[in-house]
């Protein structure tokens, strides 16, 4: 239950405002997504206030660097210190598209407290502290919204907290990081490099500050921490999600997963799963994953993201839409900007967060998985029926396995049938340490539903 912090000013929280008197905005951040916000905020003014309820009023801008050429950016909203500006009188709504951890949490928190809305699309901000943040907009009776924080454009905050909040779901999957999509689709598609794949997506805004929480998956798992936490009225934190990138995905492995009807995207699966007495656990991993081509995720292509959702009674649901980029993210900012600023107008908040179940987060380990295995071994009577005892020993069973010539050593591709994933990372170490493997060339995910 909301209760009312006393150090906040009795003309803060959401008690609604005077007939005419405008929801004053701080905008925090001016670059890929903040431009456009601004961009978008102007040219739908009359319709976003029809929308409201009540005008809104661009209050002040907060950058880094001052002096650089800001457009149609008046010079006088500009500011260096965001800080001053979200605790300004004026300001009732502040948005936060800068970025990081350290410094916007303590922006965010200053503007909670002190009884303004909060917008952010920062997932890796709300993936790390969610709990404070909400915990400080209950305090001070105020909205934290966040839908571009996940899969930009597609309304997944919104579906999960609101459409399906009746339903019980049991698996959030998708595709969830347009940086990366971008590079492997090229890679899949038209055989580009990695590199230059990863510079265009840095051009085209798609890809973070620092390009490393894109490649290495940091990204995705910070959306797979918000979707299981909202999916699963449970807390998962950035820390809980096993996270993988794609940095070490090679054209060769592209090429191999071509050649057996496959492609290789980067999968967010959070999932609800239950041991043999019962227990249920939530599970939430960010990993390269082997997808038949026939499968609709195989053909999200560009930087489009792609979120399947399983709930038990709507069934399956499949959400697809631009996952990265400045219009993209901007359309879901200002979605979340009329709805705290209609708060603000007419008093009231949207639905928050709900972590009642508080379900236990599984090991990686206990997550059951297939695996497809891609090795050099050395080519003699015997090695087939040596590594299938690995496999056994662990209660893997085999799905397939091919074998090709390879003058002087033959190639072993090992698909297995599903199981623990403790016991298929043990099988691949126990399978590097035997001489008659030369080399464990690659070992991937398949996805499985
Ligand atoms: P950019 O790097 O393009 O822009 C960051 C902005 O923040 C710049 O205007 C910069 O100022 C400003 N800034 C940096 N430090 C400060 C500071 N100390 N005080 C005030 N302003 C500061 O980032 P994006 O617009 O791409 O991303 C912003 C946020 O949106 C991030 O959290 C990102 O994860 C998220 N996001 C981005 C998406 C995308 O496709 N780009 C999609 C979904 C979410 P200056 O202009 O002076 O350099
Ligand atoms: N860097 C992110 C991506 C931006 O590529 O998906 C959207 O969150």
């Amino acid at each position: 239950m909301s209760t009312q912090n006393s150090n906040i000013p009795s003309s803060a929280g959401n008690s609604g405002k005077a007939p005419g008197e405008a929801v004053g905005i701080a905008i925090l951040g001016h670059g890929t997504v903040g431009r456009e916000v601004l961009r978008l905020m102007e040219e739908h003014r009359d319709a976003l206030e029809h929308r409201i309820g009540g005008p809104i009023e661009v209050r002040g801008v907060a950058v880094s660097d001052k002096e650089k050429h800001r457009g149609s950016v008046p010079e006088e909203l500009l500011t260096d210190d965001a800080m001053t500006l979200i605790q300004r009188d004026d300001i009732d709504l502040v948005v936060e598209v800068i970025g990081g951890i350290d410094y916007p949490r303590r922006l965010l928190l200053t503007a909670l407290q002190a009884g303004k809305s909060v917008v952010t699309a920062n997932k890796a901000l709300v993936a790390a502290h969610a709990d404070e943040l909400a915990e400080a907009a209950d305090r001070a009776n105020v909205d934290l919204y966040f839908e571009a924080a996940v899969a930009a454009a597609i309304p997944v905050v919104g579906m999960l907290r609101r459409s399906l909040a009746g339903d019980q779901i049991e698996l959030v999957s998708g595709i969830v990081n347009g940086t990366t999509n971008f590079i492997l689709d090229a890679m899949d598609s038209t055989g580009a490099s990695y590199d230059d794949m990863l510079k265009e997506a840095m051009a085209l805004g798609y890809a973070e500050a620092d390009p490393t929480a894109d490649v290495e998956g940091h990204d995705a798992a910070s959306k797979a921490a918000i979707l299981a936490s909202l999916a699963f009225h449970t807390r998962v934190n950035y820390d809980d999600v096993y996270c993988e990138g794609i940095s070490h995905i090679t054209a060769e492995d592209i090429a191999a997963a071509k050649a057996a009807g496959q492609t290789i995207k980067l999968l967010a699966i959070c999932q609800r799963i239950s041991d043999e007495s019962g227990q249920e656990y939530v599970s939430a991993r960010v990993h390269p994953t082997l997808i038949s081509r026939d499968h609709p995720l195989a053909s999200v292509d560009k930087s489009y993201n792609a979120v399947f959702v399983e709930a038990e009674a709507a069934g399956r649901l499949m959400f697809y839409g631009n996952g990265a980029g400045g219009d993209p993210t901007a359309s879901a900012v200002l979605g979340d900007i009329v709805g705290a600023a209609r708060n603000k107008v007419h008093g009231g908040r949207a639905p928050g967060e709900n972590t009642y179940a508080n379900l236990p987060v599984a090991d990686f380990g206990q997550v059951p998985t297939r695996y497809h295995i891609d090795m050099e071994v050395v080519d003699k009577v015997g090695v087939l029926a040596e590594l299938a005892t690995f496999f056994a020993e662990r209660g893997i069973s085999l799905r397939t396995v091919r074998q090709e010539e390879r003058g002087g050593h033959a190639r072993l591709i090992v698909v297995t049938h599903t199981a623990l994933e403790a016991d298929l990372a043990q099988c691949v170490e126990r399978l590097k340490e035997s001489t008659s493997v030369k080399a464990v060339k690659s070992v991937l995910r398949l996805y499985s539903e």
